[in-house]
């Protein structure tokens, strides 16, 4: 039985766009209920810790430096089966392939600037919930 909490982040070419609004109102729509919420901005070596697991893949010196690029809104989201229903709203790492009617099909330009962050596992979504946000900041 999958988990009723899942981790995201806006990523800072879309909240350059002003596009958080749309973004959390499409989240909303989706059944999901924000826990927690914050605007931030990581440094290099923060987004290489986030994405430590990634540290072999080639893309990964620019996933990090795009990451640190600007203001993120990282986020604890619940409903039942959430790793599982975020992934589907968000839809494909590559824009190219993601369905209409997901976050990334309106709004990611690239595999690498593709909008927003889902959470892979119910793992993964407690750890990077806990890069952000203590248990106590979690409502
Ligand atoms: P995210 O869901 O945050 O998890 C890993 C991130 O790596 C992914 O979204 C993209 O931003 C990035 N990524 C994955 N695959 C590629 C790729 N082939 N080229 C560039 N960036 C990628």
């Amino acid at each position: 039985m999958s988990g009723n909490r899942t981790f995201t982040m806006i990523k800072p070419h879309a909240v350059l766009a002003n596009q958080i609004g749309a973004i959390t109102q499409m989240i909303e729509a989706g059944g999901f209920r924000i826990v927690a919420m914050k605007k931030t901005k990581l440094s290099a070596s923060q987004a290489g810790k986030f994405y430590e697991v990634h540290k072999e893949r080639p893309f990964y010196g620019e996933l990090c430096e795009m990451m640190s690029d600007g203001p993120i809104i990282p986020m604890v989201l619940e409903k039942d089966n959430a790793v599982e229903d975020f992934r589907a709203l968000i839809g494909s790492t590559d824009p190219a392939q993601a369905a209409d009617g997901t976050i990334r099909k309106a709004f990611a330009l690239s595999k690498s600037e593709n909008a927003i962050h889902g959470s892979d596992s119910d793992e993964n979504a407690a750890i990077e919930s806990a890069f952000f946000f203590a248990v106590t900041d979690q409502y």
